[in-house]
């Protein structure tokens, strides 16, 4: 009986000694209410930690807005900028190109002035300065004249004429047909194709139209005829025959400063 109760004694003390073997030597490692407690602590400092984060994310957020915002601003004030300066640009052109266009049109007017006044010039004084034909050429519109009295043949006179720089005479339009009514010259030559019938023209309107000259000279054959004015008829001929020269060119334009000078020119043009 003894033996039994002793026995329980050990047991139990045993038993204690057991747990409190366990509660001291496994602190840390098994404490059920011990280790809630950290877990807590580290998700309350994930919690904060991800606050933080969220926060600075927000700041973030904002700045890069804030900057983006500012950005397109500039961008926006810059392409304002820009659509002005074309804007201005394309105006400035639109001016220059109205000035340019009106310094032309005043040049003409000038140009047809200058060409007026040297015209009225030169009927009171032949050899003006301003006139825009060689020495002794009469001047008549766009056109310069040489009226030589010399007897020459077609081929001759046309071989004369070039060697001016001019041609024969062509009564290609109004003005020329002017001049000619005019002066009533008598046998000239004439630039027109050589043929073989003798019809004659009368001087009108119709020539203006017709094929004038615009050969060599050189291919002339003697067998055929050439044309001649007289007066207001033009009549054909042997071109071996001889007639008068008369030969024609543009005339220059008219020099706005020569049109401001009173001597006469001692100038040769060409
Ligand atoms: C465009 O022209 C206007 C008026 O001439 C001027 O005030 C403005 O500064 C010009 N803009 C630019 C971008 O040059
Ligand atoms: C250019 O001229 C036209 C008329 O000729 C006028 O309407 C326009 O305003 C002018 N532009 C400038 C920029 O001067
Ligand atoms: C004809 O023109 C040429 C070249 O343009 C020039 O050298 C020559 O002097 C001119 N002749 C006459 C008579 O004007």
């Amino acid at each position: 009986m003894s033996e039994e109760v002793t026995y329980a004694d050990l047991n139990f003390q045993d038993s204690s000694k057991r747990k409190s073997i366990q509660g001291s030597g496994t602190v840390g490692i098994k404490a059920p209410p011990a280790t809630s407690h950290v877990w807590h602590q580290r998700a309350l400092a994930l919690t904060l930690l991800c606050l933080l984060l969220l926060i600075g994310l927000g700041v973030l957020g904002s700045i890069f807005y804030m900057t983006l915002k500012k950005e397109m601003r500039k961008l926006n004030n810059l392409q304002n900028f820009k659509e002005e300066l074309q804007r201005n640009v394309s105006l400035q052109l639109m001016h220059s190109m109205n000035s340019s266009k009106m310094i032309r049109d005043l040049s003409l007017t000038l140009q047809e002035i200058a060409t007026k006044l040297c015209y009225e010039l030169y009927k009171r004084q032949p050899e003006h300065k301003c006139k825009p034909c060689p020495k002794t050429w009469i001047w008549h519109e766009d056109n310069c004249y040489l009226v030589s009295m010399d007897y020459v043949t077609w081929q001759e006179s046309a071989m004369f004429c070039s060697a001016q720089n001019a041609s024969l005479l062509m009564i290609k339009n109004k003005h020329v047909l002017e001049f000619v009514k005019s002066r009533r010259l008598r046998n000239y030559w004439l630039g027109l194709p050589p043929r073989e019938d003798y019809n004659s023209v009368i001087l009108d309107e119709k020539i203006l139209s017709s094929n004038w000259f615009i050969r060599n000279a050189n291919e002339v054959d003697n067998r055929k005829l050439c044309g001649y004015l007289d007066t207001t008829y033009i009549y054909y001929t042997y071109c071996t025959n001889t007639k008068n020269i008369i030969c024609e060119k543009l005339a220059n334009p008219v020099k706005i400063e020569n049109t401001l000078m009173s001597e006469t020119s001692d100038r040769k043009y060409n």
